[in-house]
């Protein structure tokens, strides 16, 4: 009896443990990511380096815990669409992308911990689409644009914060080594230009564990 009544006493005095975290888990996380491109390009016609926008659109992630603290994850997104312009002439192009990517990632502290930071390393396969140039670009005598698909590493620092059993919100940063060519024709020459785009990915999302 008395044995009893002590063990709900410790019970009732100790910290409630929210299991946050843990190996088995699927962590969905929902937000806006916007895509900053920090990269440049080869010489276009003499008129410098291509300039490309800053887009932002929905981002997923749809994540896995192997253990308590490795996890997976896909990158997933609405399509970004960045406007393509030089200096002299301002924007000539625009093109859409999707840039899936799959990580492998650490988080750092323990199951219990409302604060997970966490690190990813992992692949990037940017698609591009609905390349065209505009009135500027047609104007130009600018044709026959494409732009190529391309792998490249990606990296990730996060940080979720567990506000229950379930629901966290996360801020994470990406960075992606998206290199490309851009084809087109001037005045019915064809042109191929080396693009780096290497943007980072800010990502403010709120997340769903179960
Ligand atoms: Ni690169």
């Amino acid at each position: 009896m008395k044995a009893a009544y002590w063990a709900l006493i410790a019970a009732a005095a100790m910290p409630t443990i929210a299991s946050a975290h843990q190996a088995g888990d699927f962590i969905f996380r929902a937000g806006t990511a916007t895509v900053r491109p920090t990269g440049g390009s080869d010489n276009v016609l003499g008129m410098g380096s291509f300039n490309i926008d800053n887009n932002t659109e929905l981002g997923l992630t749809f994540g896995y815990m192997v253990t308590d603290n490795i996890g997976v994850e896909l990158l997933g997104a609405s399509p970004f669409k960045h406007n393509v312009g030089l200096n002299p002439t301002g924007n000539i192009a625009s093109v859409k992308q999707l840039p899936p990517s799959l990580m492998a990632q650490y988080y750092f502290g323990d199951r219990q911990d409302k604060l997970r930071p966490y690190l990813g390393l992992g692949v990037n396969y940017t698609m591009f689409f609905d390349e065209k140039f505009n009135q500027t670009g047609r104007d130009a005598g600018l044709t026959d644009l494409s732009v190529k698909n391309s792998w490249g590493v990606a990296t990730q620092a996060g940080l979720d914060y567990n506000l229950d059993d379930n629901w966290l919100i996360n801020m994470s940063v990406w960075w992606m080594d998206i290199d490309t060519k851009v084809k087109f024709k001037a005045a019915g020459e064809q042109q191929s230009i080396d693009t780096r785009i290497d943007p980072f990915v800010f990502m403010f999302a709120v997340g769903y564990r179960f």
